[in-house]
């Protein structure tokens, strides 16, 4: 469907999508934007934001994993849009690949606070005003890494699957407040880092896939579309699947 045809459900709306600049963030901030939302992208790298060419109706520069620079961002976006009604924490880092008897102190505390603390640092930041307003709409980008765990990225997989338990935990808390708190699982996505990867790679993540293909942003993004908008009303604590098949649990 092109962009202007799709519904207008987020209209009068604002969504904070964090790691937005580029790949999957971005491909969300647009879609969320097409269906008629303000979109403010908080991203930890000026120059992507200035390079992806989209027009938000406010950027930040924000680092997810410092909890001071994320309550500025809060401030500064109130400041700018006065009101977040939806969270994307999409911003996330994939760290050395390395089996567990290699990898470094800096390495595994720095996956972490980026994928998991970080997360927990914009909810805590954010939920207020949602909760104040009686509505609210996070989702959260865990990874099927975190459901199934991957050889070589033991803290990638272990700030995923900390993704889903933080999700369903903070869901709990507000379930009488209006918000809700959900998570996406999805596999190897096409992006720019299949540039970086060798053909054989490429090939045995596709073989695991049922569907037989490659996940695309514009799937995730339409997914979390419907996560993010009101029709999304009776579900919370959950984790959606974007995994071709693979993950039937
Ligand atoms: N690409 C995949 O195949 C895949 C699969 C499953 C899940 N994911 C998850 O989707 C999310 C996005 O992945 P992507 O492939 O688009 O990554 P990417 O590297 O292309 O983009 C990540 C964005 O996050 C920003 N960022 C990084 N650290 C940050 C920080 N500390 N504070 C604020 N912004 C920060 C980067 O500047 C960048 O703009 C991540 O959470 C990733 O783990 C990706």
């Amino acid at each position: 469907m092109t962009d202007d045809l799709l519904p207008q459900r987020l209209a009068g709306q604002v969504a904070v999508v964090t790691g937005g600049a580029r790949g999957i963030g971005l491909g969300i901030a647009q879609r969320l934007a097409a269906e008629g939302c303000m979109v403010v992208v908080w991203d930890i790298n000026a120059q992507t934001l200035v390079d992806s060419g989209f027009s938000a109706a406010f950027s930040a520069q924000v680092d997810v994993a410092n909890s001071a620079s994320v309550n500025a961002g809060v401030v500064a976006t109130l400041e700018a849009v006065g009101r977040i009604d939806i969270l994307v924490n999409n911003a996330g880092i994939n760290g050395p690949v390395m089996p567990v008897w290699e990898y470094a102190d800096e390495d595994w505390a720095k996956v972490l606070a980026v994928d998991l603390t970080g997360i927990f640092y914009c909810c805590r930041a954010v939920v207020p005003q949602m909760r104040a307003r009686g509505y609210g709409r996070i989702v959260n980008v865990s990874s099927i890494a975190g459901k199934e765990g991957m050889a070589g990225i033991s803290a990638y997989s272990a700030a995923k699957a900390g993704v889903i338990g933080f999700t369903k935990a903070f869901a709990r808390e507000l379930c009488e407040s209006g918000v809700t708190v959900n998570a996406i699982a999805p596999v190897i996505t096409e992006t720019d880092l299949f540039k970086e990867m060798t053909a054989e790679h490429i090939a045995s993540a596709k073989a695991k896939i049922p569907l037989g293909r490659f996940l695309k942003i514009n799937e995730i993004a339409a997914m979390v579309a419907f996560i993010a908008s009101p029709e999304c009303s009776f579900t919370t604590g959950f984790v959606f699947d974007l995994s071709g098949g693979r993950a039937t649990y």
